[in-house]
């Protein structure tokens, strides 16, 4: 029987239970996938903690894991999208599917072929695994939300992070400056490392004022995981018309925004992404993760091999992630 990290109970790392599972074989529509990786994420945390999503989150108990790559093992009735041996990759937002478990800290599990996306040649199940949660997300920021011009600066909070890195990557090929914040100096070279131009120890520097001294004009995009911590400072360091993506809320979630503010600090943009609207169209979803793998392909979107845990540590990968010790996108390999 395969093995799987499931949870009963919201709280602390710790209810993370590494265990078998019961798998049936495919239903109609469905197959059965051996999972080679999947991708750690914050939400996977706020899951975890429970008390954190607007909308009604999984029942319990359930498995966590929003992005996973694997192989097709079996066929269900009716499958027609994917064939046995195909390498594949998802992305499960938590909630997207009602109670159905996100499902990627697992060994096996069965997921309707429609979810999947088969990888090219040249594109790993650990990179698919590290890439299509936060990638589509910065697909859905950088094609949706906010249109970078080569010549920006644009401001990535926790820069050398999971979204940070693929958001610094990508908006460098775009030919735009980054200033990254960041939480200690190893983290600052790391974030160096993927493109960033400058870098502000965000903890024992007042942001605002370094990112000003850099363009004292101000920002024209603000990409933001961080949330609490950093959401309403944010808007100090943008130029007019400038765009915040709040993406995220690793510090909890942005304080309640007075509209007329917007209008006071330059007339600006303030958005906050979810995926649920991007894939819900399946030409949409295709289009972007094919982007997604020729990016990684052409090397422009890299990871680092290192960022690895097995899935049956994945309660040190938890505290590990929420206590601010990984860099880059994370990956649990069953
Ligand atoms: N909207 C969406 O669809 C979507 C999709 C993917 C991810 N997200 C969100 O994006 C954010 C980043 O996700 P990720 O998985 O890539 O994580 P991550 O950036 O790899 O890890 C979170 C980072 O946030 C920084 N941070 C600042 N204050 C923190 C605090 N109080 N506790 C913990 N970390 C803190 C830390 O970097 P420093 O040490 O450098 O400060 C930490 O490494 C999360 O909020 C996640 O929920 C949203």
């Amino acid at each position: 029987m395969p093995k799987a990290m499931r949870i009963y109970e919201t709280g602390p790392p710790e209810v993370l239970k590494w265990e078998e599972i019961d798998l049936p074989a495919p239903g109609a529509g469905e197959v059965r996938l051996a999972q080679r990786a999947a991708g750690l994420n914050y939400a996977d945390i706020n899951l975890r903690r429970g008390g954190f999503y607007l909308y009604r989150p999984p029942a319990l108990p359930t498995i966590l894991g929003n992005e996973a790559a694997g192989v097709v093992e079996a066929l269900g009735p009716g499958v027609s999208r994917v064939k046995v041996g195909n390498r594949v990759a998802y992305v499960s937002p938590s909630g997207m599917y009602g109670d159905e478990a996100p499902g990627g800290y697992a060994e096996a599990r069965n997921i309707p072929a429609d979810r999947l996306v088969v990888l090219p040649d040249g594109v790993s199940e650990r990179q698919a695994a590290a890439l299509m949660a936060k990638g589509l997300t910065a697909s859905a920021i950088l094609h949706r939300l906010c249109r970078i011009q080569s010549g920006d600066v644009v401001l990535v909070h926790a820069a050398a992070g999971g979204m940070g890195t693929i958001l610094t990557q990508w908006v460098k090929y775009l030919g735009a400056e980054v200033i990254g914040t960041v939480g200690n100096a190893e983290k600052a070279k790391i974030a160096r490392a993927n493109g960033c131009d400058h870098t502000i120890l965000y903890r024992e520097t007042d942001f605002v004022a370094a990112a000003r001294e850099i363009v004292p004009e101000g920002v024209a995009a603000v990409f933001d995981g961080v949330g609490k911590d950093t959401f309403m400072a944010s808007l100090d360091c943008m130029r007019p018309y400038a765009t915040l993506v709040s993406f995220g809320n690793a510090s909890g979630p942005a304080p309640p925004l007075d509209i007329r503010m917007l209008s006071q600090k330059g007339s600006l943009i303030v958005t906050r992404p979810g995926l649920t609207n991007y894939l819900a169209d399946r030409a949409n979803y295709e289009r972007a993760a094919a982007e997604l793998f020729d990016l990684v392909k052409q090397g422009v979107i890299r990871f680092d091999p290192a960022n690895a845990y097995a899935l049956k540590d994945a309660v040190q990968a938890h505290r590990d992630l929420e206590s601010r010790k990984t860099t880059g996108s994370v990956v649990l390999l069953p």
